[in-house]
């Protein structure tokens, strides 16, 4: 009855008093759940700790970290180190209607960098500002509270891989590369946090992601000035230095089909394409449009069955024939809720690579350019190697 949820079945602290310990003792990094990825942290005021990251997932060491931390009072210690209740904030003004809105959640902002630092070095790769975010996964904040340092985490995936959104997909890349992961089940939002640059003016968006541009400007403050730099270059230099890499690829090759080119054709468009392949046998179809395979050369016969991959991600496995062969078809249908879009992407796309898809083709979503669905549309048109307009 009742009494067994209740009884003690051990202690449920343990595991984050063992990631604590971990990331206080060595340098190894620990991999951690948050609302948008999964994290692999370091305590970022060591330098061998923060070097564990960088090879542990073989990321270019010019492009920084994310630092994460419990609350607003160990951000502000960052800044300042002797800060007291009784002092004035040290977060500076523009973002303080952000942060009260946001925090905790998917937003990342720009800080000046103190003097001297209390950061290692490579967390900022030798820049003036470090990005610092609250998140909003009770797990993250235990962590790093017991921890009681600022954890610097990337997304915890291998560089140039899907990120990840369960602790398979971190085993799956880092097994034998760290000490251990949190396993906090399938994160909630699924695309990273939204880095903001308030200290320029205008204040820019240098990365889309879980909290939109819309709901930026709609907090008004001087946010409503707000300008999309995802794709700016100064002096030959990408504001959000990681937005340069190659990213969030998966083993096959990947084609997005924009929205417009997918919309109102029930997938034509991708049959054609199946039609055409000469050498690829098994072929992944990620669907957000509704429609449903029906009278064009995309007829699935044969049995199909059903994979649910990690994250849940449903796979439909059945076969098809186009003319001259017979190619095996991978079907996920994403549904038409960009949040259920973001939430199941990059799922979806390690759920076919892991079925041996050799070619993955992706319906992508209306690009707004200010909602969740610019933040899918960006990671997208990254992981793709062909966009069909
Ligand atoms: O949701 C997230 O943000 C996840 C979870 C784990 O918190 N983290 C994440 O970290 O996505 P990462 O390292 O994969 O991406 C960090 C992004 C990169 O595009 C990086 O260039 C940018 O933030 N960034 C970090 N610090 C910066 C700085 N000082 N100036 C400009 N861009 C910065
Ligand atoms: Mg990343």
């Amino acid at each position: 009855g009742n009494r067994k949820s209740i009884r003690n079945e051990g202690d449920v602290l343990a595991p984050i008093r063992e990631a604590a310990h971990a990331l206080l003792t060595t340098p190894i990094p620990v991999a951690f759940p948050t609302e948008t990825v999964y994290g692999l942290g370091a305590d970022a005021t060591r330098s061998d700790a923060v070097r564990g990251i960088y090879a542990a997932k073989g990321r270019p060491s010019d492009n920084p970290l994310i630092v994460h931390v419990c609350d607003l009072t160990m951000l502000r210690r960052l800044l300042k180190p002797d800060w007291t209740e009784e002092d004035p904030d040290p977060i500076p003004p523009i973002y303080h209607p952000l942060i009260s809105k946001f925090w905790p959640g998917p937003l990342t902002i720009l800080l000046p960098l103190p003097e001297p630092s209390p950061l290692a070095p490579e967390v900022t790769a030798h820049l003036s500002t470090f990005g610092a975010r609250l998140p909003a996964s009770p797990l993250a904040r235990s962590l790093i509270a017991l921890t009681n340092r600022p954890l610097a985490a990337p997304s915890a995936n291998a560089s140039t891989r899907p990120s990840p959104t369960t602790a398979q997909h971190v085993r799956d890349d880092l097994d034998g590369r760290i000490s251990l992961v949190l396993d906090g089940g399938p994160c909630d939002v699924g695309v990273e946090s939204t880095v903001v640059d308030g200290l320029s003016t205008p204040p820019a968006v240098l990365r889309p992601g879980g909290v939109g541009v819309e709901e930026i400007r709609g907090v008004g403050k001087g946010w409503e000035r707000v300008v999309l730099a995802w794709g700016e270059v100064v002096k030959g230099v990408p504001r959000a230095p990681g937005m340069k890499y190659k990213h969030y690829s998966p083993k096959a090759r990947v084609v997005l089909f924009e929205r417009g080119a997918a919309q109102g054709t029930k997938g034509r468009m991708i049959e054609e394409e199946v039609g055409k392949l000469r050498e690829e046998k098994t072929v992944g179809i990620i669907r957000t449009g509704g429609w449903e395979f029906a009278g064009g050369s995309l007829q699935v016969s044969g049995e199909r069955r059903e994979v649910i991959g990690e994250g849940g991600v449903v796979v439909v496995e059945g076969k098809t024939i186009v003319p001259g062969k017979e190619v095996k078809l991978l079907d996920v249908d994403l549904g038409q809720d960009v949040k259920g879009v973001a939430h199941g992407l990059f799922a979806a796309l390690r759920a076919l690579d892991g079925l041996g898809a050799d070619v993955i083709y992706v319906e992508g979503v209306e690009d707004r350019g200010e909602d969740l669905a610019a933040a899918v549309m960006n990671r997208l048109r990254k992981a793709a190697s062909e966009i069909r307009a």
